[in-house]
């Protein structure tokens, strides 16, 4: 994205459901969007709308469990609300069990008869950040009962058609449990004893999960690792492993946000046994949160507040970029790409979920414009990243859903990755914005972020452009110029409210929706005024 010098454009203009068209308007567009269409970026892997679910909280138990015998509706103990919301997503994949909770986990303890599995202290009972958390002394949130297992998560996710993404064991399991996990799910039927005991869970036929995750946050809590130790340990867990026609993907253990060191130290220790050794790792992970200062409220902030974690999300541009450039020093042929496989914003858990939901929160409008600026932050470096996950679908940070007990509700995050549905698989092309930026102050600091965001993409001859107007209070009025191309038709979806703190609530569950309008287009360029505090997504026919 490049910032141009502000300029004026004159033009008439016709109102069509939001969207200003015809060249006939008295007053000057401050801002510019064109549309490089003959110059493609990358193809935008529908991977890069992925998901992430782990054992923490409200997310499984409660989440996306309820348990066969629920009274709530459910698809063999499967929340039927959550599986028919995924499905308006389009969800392409979704990372399990972990997190940190990945690297405590057994993958044997959740598979076998349900009523046989045995309870295991979960990786976050003694988490004491949270004071509302700390007051739970029991239940499946602090002793996890391995009722949702390996064969219910892949359940999951044939019934929302996300492909599954395993995170394995590396702090506190060895290769022969890595690899034995990769024979469960992906040996051929009745060929080794653990195809057998798969079978006995009612699936006969093998999963064929293609991504692995080799540890998490092998710096931290998937164990302390030095990134010289952990290209060590990733060698060996990879060294040999069951394929059974599955084109396997590895995914390493990438930085904490900036850590390029982690990047640059791990890269070198890997190819000490040669450059081949790039071929092992399909993806390096790359973890992510924008929280707020001191874990704050996530529904009670200032105007400054809501421009600095906007700021804090745009963060992820520079990240990428960064860790980018570093992995090339030593993959010069650009084998391996980036995974973002958590990202989110993180604020204090809230009063308005159940004690046991660690890091649970309702996400307002600022969230939502977190989760747009970042898939547009996606999209843009689409020839670099080829999967991201959000962290996490439900009940717990940056999520889609809240759902307790038979309540269920969406949040503006759910919407933005529903409109944005329609990037999925499109061809990422150039964008170029320019309008006037914003001063906020942060802290002593004062601090600047650009007036108008987005990307675009191309799938034959429709047109994808998403669009985010940071300023809490302006609208933007903007002339969107295509290049290479015109317009045939247009249609535009907004997510807005006068109010920046506007969420969803089990008492007001749709105060935050989508709006959309038709629209015919008379003559370009083609002007849009894009309100205060929004999401907006254009799609068009070019001729
Ligand atoms: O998403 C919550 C936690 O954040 C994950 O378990 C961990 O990987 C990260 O630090």
């Amino acid at each position: 994205m490049a910032n141009l010098e502000r300029r004026k454009f004159l033009g008439g203009a016709l109102m069509a459901g939001g969207m200003l068209l015809a060249p006939r308007r008295t007053r000057a567009a401050d801002s510019r969007i064109e549309i490089l269409v003959d110059e493609p970026i990358g193809k935008i892997s529908p991977d890069l709308y992925g998901h992430f679910t782990e054992h923490l909280g409200g997310v499984v138990y409660d989440g996306i469990w309820v348990g066969e015998d629920s009274k709530i509706p459910n698809i063999g103990g499967i929340r039927a609300a959550l599986v028919e919301h995924m499905r308006r997503i389009k969800p392409p994949v979704v990372r399990w069990p972990g997190g940190c909770f990945a690297d405590s986990y057994n993958w044997r303890d959740g598979v076998g008869p349900r009523a046989q599995r045995p309870v295991r202290t979960n990786f976050w009972a003694d988490d004491r950040a949270t004071e509302r958390y700390r007051t739970v002394t029991g239940g499946p949130q602090k002793y996890e009962p391995n009722h949702f297992g390996t064969n219910d998560f892949i359940r999951f996710c044939r019934l929302t058609g996300a492909k599954p993404y395993l995170a394995a064991n590396l702090r506190s399991l060895s290769a022969t449990d890595f690899y034995e996990w990769i024979e469960y799910c992906n040996s051929l039927p009745g060929s080794t004893a653990l195809a057998k005991l798969r079978a006995s869970g009612g699936d006969a036929e093998p999963f064929g999960v293609r991504f692995w995750g080799v540890g998490n946050e092998s710096w931290g809590c998937g164990g302390n690792f030095t990134p010289d130790e952990y290209a060590v340990e990733f060698r060996r867990f990879t060294a040999w492993v069951p394929r059974y026609g599955v084109d396997l993907a590895f995914i390493g253990s990438g930085p904490n946000g900036g850590d390029i060191e982690w990047t640059r130290r791990f890269f070198s220790k890997l190819i000490e046994k040669g450059i081949g050794q790039l071929n092992r790792l399909y993806g390096w992970a790359l973890h992510y949160y924008c929280g707020t200062t001191g874990r704050g409220i996530a529904t009670e902030f200032t105007v400054p507040e809501w421009y600095e974690l906007l700021g804090k999300a745009d963060r992820m541009e520079s990240l990428i970029t960064r860790t980018w450039a570093v992995m090339g020093g030593t993959d010069l042929e650009r084998r391996v790409k980036l995974v973002v496989d958590e990202w989110g914003a993180w604020h204090r858990q809230s009063d308005d979920v159940p004690a046991s939901f660690l890091f649970g929160y309702p996400g307002t409008l600022r969230d939502g414009l977190v989760a747009a600026l970042t898939l547009d932050t996606f999209n843009r470096h689409a020839d670099k990243v080829v999967m991201a996950n959000v962290a996490q679908l439900i009940n717990t940070i940056h999520s889609l859903f809240l759902a307790s007990e038979d309540k269920f509700i969406v949040t503006p995050t759910f919407h933005v990755f529903e409109m944005y549905a329609a990037h999925h698989g499109g061809t990422s092309v150039r964008t170029l914005f320019s309008a006037p930026t914003i001063s906020y102050q942060s802290g002593a600091t004062t601090s600047r972020l650009w007036g108008l965001s987005g990307s675009a993409s191309l799938n034959e001859r429709q047109l994808v452009l998403t669009v985010v107007n940071p300023h809490a209070t302006d609208e933007r009025e903007a002339e969107i110029v295509l290049r290479g191309a015109h317009i045939k038709s247009g249609e535009a979806t907004v997510l807005t409210s006068a109010d920046i703190h506007a969420h969803n609530s089990f008492a007001n569950p749709r105060a935050l929706e989508v709006r959309s309008a038709e629209v015919s287009v008379r003559s370009e360029p083609l002007v849009h005024k894009f309100p205060p505090a929004s999401v907006t997504r254009m799609r068009f026919s070019l001729t």
